[in-house]
């Protein structure tokens, strides 16, 4: 015992001192950065011939991580009980720093940077929302200050414009939008990525326990900073630690991220820097890339998403040759995939590894010959136009969004007539071989209700939590899959519209599957965020019934579901729909809530529906169904049979 307690300090003091950590009196200074800066430079990071420490390129899907090359004593292990790290009080720090964010077009902003202090310079991190700091899985001993230029709803974010304090995640302990103060405590809003250079000052105070973040346009710091936070970080710091900056574009994204200068200090003031001595990256010679912006602005009134397909078709024309890798093929962020591979992985795209057949294509099951990562490649039928469309648009559209409850695409291939799109392989399939025709297998409530509310938030994310208004289209049972943990996610984007936040949605084509189609939709021809509810509702009610919107097959009188409900609720025998197979094991306050927000949704009058919003509210229990949506002739819940009892029957479509 006692030996191996001495042969353990031996063994540490001997890793204490390999590490030659700084001592506490450690100040930095780079006013500009060269070759030999002592800094590891990782990924896409790199240091400019002018003197700019490049973090990302304008690449999409790219990290970029710059660390000071040895740690940085940041504790007294001496001072503290026994010597571990886990306690002992963190020295107070100060850093400035000077950087600048790019962005390529207005349309491909990507995601921000941290200065962060972290126990090892080899970090898994992913290269989407996770700042090119974290990756999925909970983290230790992480501390970040975050300048973000995206609001991911995942991680909380408050808007895309924001500065926040992160210990061990991305959801921010603090966040406020970017903004400074003037000696009036007057407040000015800051853009992040404006392209101009922006100063940043983090004071930890280690007797007050207090950090602040700060951060200007001008060269002198505000007197009063924008996050004041108080926090011991004794147990988020190891002894030593590494100190540096990190960043990632995203998919999709170009932009890209520039540390100008930067001063550190431990137990005292970090030199100031000198704005205008700081070197500045060189603006983006834009060449092609023109051509792709006039075009965007164009259009900028349309959808995007038709932009780059228009853009696709026009260099398609111009461009027949199948292999050649064509410029809006590389604007196109997420990763391509050789054919050969795909071809590889799918065992030439055989028929015993088809997963399903949708509206556009096959999906086959796949193994990624390397990594050995399962995947779902899906083969759009070609020679159709359409099919270019929808492949384009699901790219644009579902590449760019992140939210645990869609189906991750992964990339892209394309060889002339084929185009395929890679995803996360979903290991439990899609929601409808559970529901109806005797399934195989039975999903018990508390499974049914975790894929309602799952896709319920990824609806809400798509309307509301992206910059833009995403219309999903086609929301029904055998688009919403089911990964390993049985987590409903809502895949197939094809039929997608994406616009922008408060525009007036165009008339296209009427799409979408009979059952789930509003009755408005042939009408105005116009998809909505509450068309999409409309199809929510219908299949809120299948999961909890057990049986398709429609059933051809049924009694008259309960052919149509939703009508079928509206009569038992009406005979107060609600739970007589609920399904069979579930043998009455069931929560029955929380079905009644499911089957009334159902009917609600499947409401003939748009304007009558809930939004997203309300749905995932009350699914989780913060406002009740009764008291907050009366029917529509204002009685409760009553006299509303008019409504929606024209629903499916008069509905036609071709
Ligand atoms: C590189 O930077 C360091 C520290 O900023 C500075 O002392 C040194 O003179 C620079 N070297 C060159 C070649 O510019
Ligand atoms: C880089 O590190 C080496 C050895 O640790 C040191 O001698 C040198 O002064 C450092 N250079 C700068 C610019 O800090
Ligand atoms: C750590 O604390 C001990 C005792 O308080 C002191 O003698 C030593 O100099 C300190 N070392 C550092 C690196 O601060
Ligand atoms: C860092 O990662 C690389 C590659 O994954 C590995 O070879 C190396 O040993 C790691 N270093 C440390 C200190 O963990
Ligand atoms: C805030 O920081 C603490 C660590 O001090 C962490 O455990 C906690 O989860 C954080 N809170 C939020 C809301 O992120
Ligand atoms: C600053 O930005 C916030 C958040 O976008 C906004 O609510 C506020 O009105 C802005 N203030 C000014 C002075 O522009
Ligand atoms: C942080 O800001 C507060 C409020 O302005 C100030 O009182 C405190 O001294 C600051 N602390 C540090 C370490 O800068």
């Amino acid at each position: 015992m006692a030996s191996s307690v001495l042969f353990i300090t031996i063994f540490s003091a001997l890793i204490f001192l390999s590490t030659q950590t700084l001592s506490q009196h450690t100040q930095l200074f780079y006013p500009g950065f060269n070759a030999s800066t002592n800094l590891t430079l990782k990924q896409y990071a790199g240091i400019e011939n002018n003197g700019v420490l490049r973090l990302t390129n304008y690449s999409p899907d790219i990290i970029g991580q710059a660390f000071y090359a040895t740690p940085i004593q940041f504790k007294n292990s001496s001072t503290a009980a026994h010597g571990g790290s886990s306690n002992g009080k963190v020295f107070s720090f100060s850093t400035c720093f000077a950087f600048c964010i790019i962005p390529e077009d207005d349309n491909y902003v990507g995601h921000g940077f941290t200065f962060a202090i972290v126990p090892s310079k080899n970090l898994s991190a992913l290269s989407q929302t996770y700042l090119g700091l974290f990756n999925r899985k909970p983290s230790t001993h992480i501390f970040a200050v975050e300048f973000d230029t995206i609001q991911t709803v995942e991680v909380k974010d408050i808007d895309n414009n924001h500065v926040g304090i992160d210990l061990n995640s991305l959801i921010s302990n603090v966040s406020k939008h970017a903004a400074y103060f003037d000696d009036s405590g007057q407040l000015y809003n800051l853009t992040l990525k404006s392209g101009k250079p922006v100063k940043a000052w983090i004071d930890y105070d280690s007797r007050e326990f207090t950090l602040n973040v700060t951060i200007s346009p001008f060269y002198s710091k505000p007197r009063k900073p924008l996050l004041s936070y108080r926090v011991d970080l004794s147990s988020i710091f190891n002894e030593n630690m590494y100190i540096g900056f990190t960043a990632s574009t995203g998919i999709l994204a170009h932009s890209s991220h520039y540390i100008l200068g930067w001063s550190f200090a431990i137990n005292g003031k970090a030199r100031d820097l000198e704005l205008s001595s700081l070197p500045l990256p060189k603006q983006r010679k834009t060449g092609a890339k023109i051509s792709l912006s006039v075009y965007l602005s164009v259009t900028a009134a349309s959808f995007f998403a038709i932009s780059v397909f228009a853009f696709g078709i026009h260099f398609l024309r111009k461009h027949k040759k199948s292999n050649e890798i064509e410029l809006w093929e590389l604007q196109m962020g997420p990763h391509r995939y050789s054919y050969r591979e795909l071809k590889k992985g799918t065992r030439n795209f055989s028929e015993k590894e088809i997963l399903g057949f949708g509206g556009s294509g096959k999906v086959y099951r796949g193994t990624l010959p390397i990594s050995k990562t399962e995947i779902a490649v899906k083969r759009i039928f070609h020679n159709s136009k359409q099919g270019l469309r929808e492949f384009v648009t699901e790219i644009a559209t579902i590449g760019r969004l992140r939210h645990r409850n869609l189906v991750q695409l992964l990339g892209w291939c394309r060889r002339g007539q084929d185009l395929l799109i890679v995803y996360e392989y979903m290991a439990n399939g899609s929601l409808d071989n559970y529901l109806f025709d005797d399934p195989k297998t039975i999903l018990n409530w508390e499974q049914r209700s975790k894929v309602i509310k799952g896709v319920a938030s990824a609806l809400l994310y798509l309307h509301e939590g992206y910059k833009q208004v995403v219309i999903h289209r086609d929301v029904k049972a055998s688009n919403v899959l089911l990964d390993g943990e049985l987590n409903g996610r809502l895949g197939d984007f094809g039929l997608a519209k994406v616009y922008d936040h408060g525009s007036v949605p165009v008339t296209t084509r009427v799409v979408g599957t009979l059952g789930y189609l509003a009755p408005e939709l042939p009408r105005t021809g116009k998809s909505t965020t509450s068309s999409d509810v409309y199809a929510f509702g219908a299949l809120m009610l299948e999961v909890v019934c057990g049986r398709r919107p429609v059933e051809v097959k049924a009694l008259p009188e309960e052919m149509t579901l939703v009508d079928w409900v509206w009569d038992k609720y009406r005979e107060g025998r609600l739970l007589a729909v609920v399904d069979p197979k579930l043998r009455g094991d069931y929560d029955e306050v929380e079905a009644a809530m499911v089957l009334k927000l159902g009917v609600m949704c499947s409401n003939n009058e748009p304007k009558q529906r809930p939004s997203m919003r309300q749905i995932v509210q009350c699914l989780n229990g913060e406002i009740g169904v009764a008291d907050e949506w009366k029917a529509p002739d204002g009685g409760s819940n009553g006299g509303a049979v008019g409504d929606f009892v024209v629903s499916f029957t008069s509905l036609s479509i071709t």
